[in-house]
């Protein structure tokens, strides 16, 4: 059981096994946000709410009846504007009259077991009903008809809270909706700082913490994908709070599209967490009887600092958000061509490239851009899904079974959402891409954005990827987007639907991603756009991993996968090894750091094995058979950060795998420092009584001595030096 309500308080208490939520039913009237935070045991707190002595510039008894109402200053849990609360309100509608006020109250509630689906939306998912358990409480406007319904699931065991509302017009006349959140919570006292992932192409997820003072702070993005400029999580935290320590509320927003996480604070400090569809230019119109439901919002509290935050979204990814048959199962060591060939290839040099990688111990070939129309480079071809027959005389079934005859899976790169305007689909169909008509159409690596939204896109690119995917037998698909929306306009909406494009694209690209994964249900989907541009949670509810970014260089990707990893499972995350010098940054790092530097996530390979000497080859032979025996523990264990490269020159990370029973550590030093002070770090996350043996030596250390005094490291001297250990507790 993880909602109760409590009618003599008037308090709703959600809860999980660490956290808790309570929402205080303000005199029958508004449901008030009482307290998020640390698990309490009593509901019936609402004394905490009682309103601090507060007259300057107040406007008070607005309503109900009581003479120190005021909603300038009371917590709210789905805030209206227009009625005296004038921080940004949780929605905003245009009624027919060109009016913007509505005053939704406390209708009803109702506790269901399980946890509802979204309808259209991809959403967090429980297998048996005792897994969750959600609260849906319905406010009404009584002079409109406006019906709002929010719904909030306790994921006990998992320590995680999800949230999302659907508004439904239960009046005469058609309204427009300009901004819903998925969630709004005043918490009474605001953090310091919000914690963001942030970057661009080949420099994704980077960590950043800022300030928060009075006014809003935001994250958002207004591409049409979640983007590598601002991923849809913010982590709010005070400047004590580290790994292993402080208080840490975080939201993750199930969306790929338009967002905005923001965080408010008011003139007392208290402050305004919100998380959504971004409102800029989003209208939609919503006709009587009509709804609209909101994507969801994850929450994660914590207590003991960013390290148990993150443990708790991975342990909840993988198992709640993930699906399908790879749900459980290990990913494949793969060799994708891209950095290889790029677009030049043809069948007999792939299969050397298979055959070569097939000794080395790699179980599945990609091949990436490059297959396809006349695609000879980036400049063509997008939406022509039939194999180029120059370069594969026996199209991709002739290649697949040669690759499969090797023993060897096989893997295709797509760009379904894309059109060239060199290609024979844009030759037949101009206007099934995003436009607006007399306008220029921007284009960006020479292509167009298929109009999503559209039911006729749908069902072509449903039709080309199934001929492909059904004409042979192919294990794998990377599915990338390499361009954002601009001249955001569809030749299928009147005027009054234009605002409803960039929400109608991405639930168009999930009604698609959820027909080709269930009708292909033994193919690995991994999620790519330009690397990281639309790494979050609500593409990974149809594919199985992510390619977290197109910097393949071993040192930049200490800060990528460190910033990733706030968030996303190891799992997730995958991490080739590529050439040296390194094709983005020309840097060259020895063949060990780079698989320490992959290791640790799902680890694949982007390069030439054919340009490799024996003995390098060799060497990766041996680290791919050292991956796949670890490969479970790494796949499957707690990771956490040790050392950060953001605050200091080296990384630490460990995961603790089987219940503790594996801890596997690994240190970067990427650049070589003169006289060195003595370097080590301490391991948390262990069993402090017990003793652990180095893995592959007869050494013994105990957990107590890994945990305060630390492990020591070897480095003499050199840039890029890594260390790995594997202690197993006996
Ligand atoms: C961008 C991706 O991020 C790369 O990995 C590669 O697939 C190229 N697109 C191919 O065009």
């Amino acid at each position: 059981m993880g909602i109760t309500f409590n009618g003599e308080s008037g308090i709703f208490h959600i809860f999980t096994n660490r956290t808790s939520y309570q929402i205080l039913l303000y005199q029958n009237t508004y449901p008030l946000h009482l307290y998020w935070g640390h698990r309490v045991y009593d509901d019936t707190c609402s004394w905490q709410l009682e309103a601090p002595y507060r007259r300057a510039g107040i406007l008070l008894n607005s309503q109900p009846d009581d003479a120190m109402f005021s909603r300038e200053y009371l917590p709210f849990e789905y805030p209206c504007y227009g009625t005296s609360d004038f921080r940004t309100p949780a929605y905003d509608l245009t009624d027919s009259r060109g009016h913007g006020i509505s005053d939704p109250r406390f209708a009803d509630w109702k506790i269901v077991s399980g946890k509802p689906q979204l309808e259209g939306l991809p959403s967090s998912y429980c297998e048996s009903p005792e897994e969750a358990q959600t609260l849906i409480l319905t406010l009404k406007d009584s002079v409109s008809g406006l019906q709002i319904e929010l719904f909030y699931s306790a994921f006990e065991s998992s320590d995680v809270i999800t949230r999302h509302a659907r508004i439904t017009n239960g009046g005469q006349e058609t309204v427009m909706l300009n901004g819903a959140a998925s969630m709004s919570l005043d918490m009474k006292h605001g953090t310091d700082q919000m914690i963001q992932l942030c970057g661009t192409a080949l420099r994704e997820t980077h960590i950043e913490k800022r300030a928060l003072g009075t006014g809003v702070t935001a994250i958002e993005s207004l591409r049409g994908v979640s983007s590598h400029q601002a991923n849809p999580f913010a982590a709010f935290v005070n400047r004590d709070t580290t790994e292993t320590q402080g208080e840490v509320f975080a939201v993750s927003l199930v969306y790929s599209g338009n967002f905005r996480i923001q965080a408010e604070k008011d003139m007392y400090g208290s402050m305004r967490i919100q998380a959504g569809i971004n409102p800029y230019q989003f209208r939609w119109q919503l006709e009587p009887g009509s709804s609209f439901t909101t994507p969801e919002a994850l929450l994660v509290y914590s207590s003991e600092g960013l390290g148990a935050m993150s443990c708790c979204f991975h342990r909840f990814m993988r198992r709640h958000i993930s699906r399908g048959e790879y749900r459980d199962q290990v990913r494949p060591v793969l060799l994708n061509t891209w950095e290889a060939f790029y677009f030049s290839f043809n069948h007999d040099r792939v299969l050397e490239l298979a055959r070569t990688a097939k000794q080395a111990g790699i179980e599945l070939l990609v091949l990436d851009d490059g297959w396809f129309g006349h695609r000879d480079n980036d400049r063509s071809s997008l939406g022509d899904w039939y194999p180029d027959a120059k370069k594969l005389p026996r199209g991709i079934r002739g290649l697949c079974e040669d690759i499969n005859a090797m023993g060897l899976k096989m893997g295709l790169w797509f760009e379904p959402e894309m059109i060239s305007p060199d290609s024979d689909l844009y030759r037949a169909h101009p206007d099934w891409c995003i436009h607006v008509p007399d306008r220029k159409r921007t284009q960006w690596r020479s292509q167009l954005v298929l109009d999503m939204g559209r039911l006729d896109v749908q069902q072509y690119i449903i039709d080309s990827l199934s001929a492909i995917l059904g004409s042979c037998n192919l294990s794998y698909v990377k599915w990338d987007c390499n361009r954002r929306i601009t001249e955001a306009g569809s030749a299928a909406l009147p005027p009054e639907r234009q605002g409803e494009l960039m929400h109608r694209y991405v639930l168009g690209l999930y009604a698609v991603m959820k027909t080709l994964t269930e009708r292909f249900p033994h193919v690995l989907f991994e999620n790519c756009a330009s690397g990281g541009a639309r790494f979050d949670p609500g593409m990974m509810c149809y594919f199985a991993q992510n390619w977290a970014s197109d910097n393949t260089d071993a040192i930049s990707r200490l800060k990528i996968q460190q910033g990733a990893s706030m968030v996303y499972p190891p799992i997730w995350i995958t991490s080739h090894i590529s050439a040296s010098p390194n094709h983005q940054l020309n840097r060259s790092c020895s063949l060990q750091f780079r698989e320490h530097v992959c290791q640790p996530f799902n680890l694949g390979y982007e390069l030439d094995l054919l340009q490799m000497q024996p003995e390098e080859l060799a060497q990766l032979n041996e680290q791919i058979k050292t991956y796949k025996q670890l490969r479970p523990l790494i796949q499957f264990g707690d990771f956490y950060r040790i050392l950060s490269p953001f605050e200091g020159d080296d990384t630490a990370w460990m995961i603790s795998a089987e219940q503790g029973k594996h801890i596997l550590v690994w240190y970067y030093k990427p650049y070589a420092q003169p006289e060195e002070s003595y370097l080590g770090f301490k391991i948390p996350h262990l069993d402090e009584q017990a003793a652990y043996r180095l893995v592959g030596s007869d050494r013994i250390y105990h957990g107590s001595v890994l945990a305060h005094m630390g492990l020591t490291i070897d480095w003499k001297n050199g840039d890029h030096f890594s260390q790995f250990w594997h202690f197993e507790k006996i």
